[in-house]
């Protein structure tokens, strides 16, 4: 019986030729995927990227909460007019340590990777407040209680420590020190605030939501909004031959 004749087995029966298909396009997928696993060339090694700040973790759990993934992706490709219209294409290693990626995959609003610096603090709040107020028609829901609720953020240490565990690298330090840094990044000229640059280069200390006197889910979500692209500087990256 030849090699050829073999193959009638597979022709003869569905089953095994179902089989016989499965494996050899397992076999395909997997040289394919996990070398992905172990490139370093994966997620490229940019300057700046740094986790989150405590304030600033505690302002994605109420994006993702709020659901506001739902409208917006944070996501901009390497297209020409994604690019002119929102900045540099998202990089790999910008949402190495969002678990999970806000990538999103819908666009009733625009893309939020690089909104963060791109309007004032006030502008914000009175977005979140009510969109139409800044943005005559705008679809956007209004969040009228992010402003008005104290932020929870007794379980931030923790939920830090699991984000360490999946490989963000939160040290015991900034773990430790957790809630006082959700405290002095939400006011302007906190003694600490010296203390939570250095642990989160960048970070900035300011009253995010206008009300001094407590720590608001608004300083949290606008603090989070206020950080989102601002990391890499991209002046040393542009290069608009990459731009297809
Ligand atoms: C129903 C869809 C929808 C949801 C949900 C939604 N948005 Fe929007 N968003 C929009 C639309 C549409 C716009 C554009 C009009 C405007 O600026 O209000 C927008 C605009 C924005 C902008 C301004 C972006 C820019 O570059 O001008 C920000 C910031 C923003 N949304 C944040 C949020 C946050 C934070 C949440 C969750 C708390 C959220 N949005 C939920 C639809 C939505």
């Amino acid at each position: 019986m030849s090699l050829w004749s073999k193959h009638a087995i597979f022709e003869k029966n569905s089953i095994i030729l179902v089989i016989g298909v499965l494996i050899v396009i397992a076999i395909g997928g997997l040289v394919e995927i996990v070398p992905l696993f172990y490139l370093k060339s994966t997620i490229e090694k940019v300057d700046g990227i740094r986790p989150y700040t405590p304030l600033e973790l505690a302002g994605r759990n109420i994006y993702v909460r709020e659901g506001c993934y739902l409208c917006h992706s944070q996501m901009i490709r390497p297209l020409r007019d994604e690019v002119e219209r929102y900045g540099h294409y998202s990089l790999a290693a910008e949402s190495m340590y969002d678990r999970p990626f806000q990538w999103g995959s819908k666009r009733t609003g625009p893309d939020l990777a690089r909104v963060g610096a791109k309007y004032s603090d006030e502008w914000h709040r009175d977005h979140l407040h009510d969109p139409r107020s800044v943005v005559p028609g705008s679809v956007m829901p209004s969040y009228p209680w992010l402003a008005t609720t104290d932020l929870d953020y007794a379980h931030i240490a923790e939920d830090m420590k699991v984000n360490a565990v999946l490989g963000v690298p939160y040290t015991p330090d900034m773990i430790a020190n957790a809630a006082s840094d959700v405290k002095a990044q939400s006011v302007a000229d906190a003694p600490e605030a010296a203390a939570l640059v250095k642990r989160y280069p960048k970070a900035t200390a300011r009253d995010y939501d206008g009300d001094p006197s407590r720590v608001t889910e608004a300083d949290a979500l606008i603090a989070y909004l206020q950080v989102l692209g601002t990391l890499v500087d991209f002046k040393l990256y542009d290069d608009k031959a990459n731009i297809r």
